[in-house]
């Protein structure tokens, strides 16, 4: 059975660490084509800037190639069942990477695949920035001893640096509008490492200690229909200047400005989330040779 990336937590602690400083490794001294001759699929529901082109130049640079697959290029979920897409590529290439809505087709991609399968953003998860989340953590703070403040949705984002926050050690407190919290299921598997994070509803009480604050959208890729009920809903939770103080602040971009944060704080100082992107292309390095390696 491949091993696949789906979620954090489907890597053990030692895993993830391994995985992290293989990607710190190839990020300070680069690497000789690992990856000579392989081929990385692609396959994209929805748009992206930073993981379509962080993957693509990823694979180019460690020796092997990437085929985008977009909406419109396959049969996926239109025309052929998702086990099929999957059998089929598994054939072709040596992993599949893939950003769709339903977070049950990257499950049913993986279930059929002989090869890596590695969630590049479903509705529920986005393993791949938590990775790179944790990379600048540890840049930035030298370890992961550190309190970071999530202000906004409990979405797929957040869900998943839950699960990173867990298994290092970081002291994460959730602060979301009431409706909008973490799943309870991701929770209980934060738990597991006995390291769930606080929630609250109170945004200046979750960054009062916190040493970062980190932020995504507040309407995400397929809730255009909802725009106007969530902007009203997340009314108190724009993170300003007055709010985030003297502390880094992280997104893992696109940035709403006027929505979730000010363009002030995006464009000032505080902002690190030209490390934090940058560092997609590190993170997933280090994940595509160490999975190559398994
Ligand atoms: N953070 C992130 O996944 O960005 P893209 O949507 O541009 O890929
Ligand atoms: N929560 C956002 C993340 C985009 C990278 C979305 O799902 O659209």
């Amino acid at each position: 059975m491949p091993t696949h990336l789906l979620d954090v937590d489907d890597l053990t602690t030692e895993e993830l660490t391994a995985v992290l400083d293989r990607a710190a490794e190839i990020k300070a001294d680069g690497a000789d084509s690992p990856l000579d001759q392989q081929t990385l699929g692609m396959i994209f529901e929805k748009p992206s800037t930073r993981t379509r082109v962080s993957f693509e130049t990823g694979m180019t640079q460690l020796g092997g190639h990437a085929v985008f697959l977009g909406p419109d290029d396959i049969h996926l979920g239109h025309g052929e069942p998702v086990k099929d897409t999957s059998r089929a590529l598994s054939r072709y290439v040596d992993f599949v990477m893939a950003r769709v809505f339903d977070h049950a087709d990257v499950e049913e991609l993986a279930a059929y695949a002989d090869v890596p399968v590695i969630n590049a953003l479903t509705d529920e998860a986005h393993p791949c920035q938590t990775l790179a989340d944790l990379l600048t953590i540890r840049e930035q703070f030298g370890d992961f001893d550190v309190s970071v403040a999530w202000v906004g949705d409990g979405n797929n984002v957040c869900q998943s640096f839950v699960l990173g926050a867990a298994m290092t050690g970081i002291d994460l407190t959730v602060a979301t509008p009431e409706g909008y919290e973490v799943d309870d299921d991701v929770l209980e598997r934060a738990a597991d490492f006995d390291n769930a994070p606080e929630t609250t509803h109170d945004p200046g009480a979750a960054v009062a200690d916190a040493d970062l604050v980190y932020t995504d959208v507040f309407v995400s890729m397929g809730q255009e229909d909802r725009r106007e009920a969530k902007l009203a809903d997340f009314e108190g939770f724009q993170v300003t200047a007055d709010l985030l103080g003297d502390r880094p602040l992280m997104h893992c971009l696109p940035a709403h400005r006027g929505e979730e944060v000010t363009d002030e704080v995006v464009e000032s100082d505080n902002a690190i989330v030209w490390d934090q992107a940058e560092n997609r292309l590190h993170a997933q390095k280090g994940l595509l040779v160490w999975l190559a390696d398994q």
